[in-house]
């Protein structure tokens, strides 16, 4: 297949994806990507306590809302605003600030949460290797969280740039999780260096 043709099926795919979120109701095809895990990985169920970092504009948060039904919980937590989202609590600021985490334990009510979901993207500098080291240092305080926040046997869901660092990550990962796999969407764009990793079964 040539060059060209392929630019073409994957601008096909791309739209297909904006399509598909855009028919489904969600704010970003960034939903898309958290479906496909989902459906491939059995990770939302209904009655579970979800906390969504990075949340905004709210997609991600709008399915697990779906997902989780009347009797879950999703506690969303972004840096900007966002919309309101049924059935979603969300909290504006920092998450590794001590204040935001504090109104988080507030939302999740004395329950820990089943499953932390983090789609957090850092500002962007442009220099390669000042980015890297940014992404890495805000996975390091996602795990934090995701530790003080789990239940036992819990999940976390997170993105993360491949590069320096993300291989240690992933060690700290399986230190602490049962099992711990790597993952493409469809929905994430070839030439981006984002995957996501899921660590299953928190060891506490
Ligand atoms: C790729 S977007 C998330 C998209 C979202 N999953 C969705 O489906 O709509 C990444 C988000 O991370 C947020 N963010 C980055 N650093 C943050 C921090 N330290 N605390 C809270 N939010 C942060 C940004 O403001 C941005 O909205």
């Amino acid at each position: 297949m040539s060059k060209g043709s392929k630019r073409w099926l994957k601008e096909h795919a791309r739209d297909a994806f904006v399509k598909q979120a855009r028919r489904s109701g969600f704010r970003s095809r960034a939903a898309c990507k958290l479906q496909e895990l989902d459906e491939r990985e059995k990770l939302l169920k209904p009655g579970q306590t979800v906390v969504d970092l990075g949340a905004a504009p709210g997609s991600w948060s709008q399915y697990a809302s779906r997902r989780v039904g009347p009797a879950g919980r999703v506690v969303a937590v972004d840096i900007l605003p966002m919309q309101p989202v049924r059935n979603v609590r969300f909290i504006q600021g920092d998450f590794s600030d001590e204040n935001v985490f504090r109104h988080c334990l507030d939302a999740l009510a004395g329950t820990h949460a089943d499953l932390v979901i983090s789609d957090l993207a850092p500002n962007l500098s442009g220099i390669r290797v000042t980015d890297q080291a940014r992404s890495m240092h805000l996975a390091e305080l996602v795990l934090d969280f995701a530790c003080r926040t789990l239940c036992k046997g819990g999940d976390l869901l997170i993105k993360v740039f491949e590069g320096a660092g993300t291989e240690g990550f992933r060690r700290e990962l399986a230190r602490r999780f049962q099992r711990v796999t790597v993952r493409k969407p469809r929905a994430s764009r070839d030439a981006s260096r984002e995957y996501y990793v899921l660590a299953r079964g928190y060891k506490v």
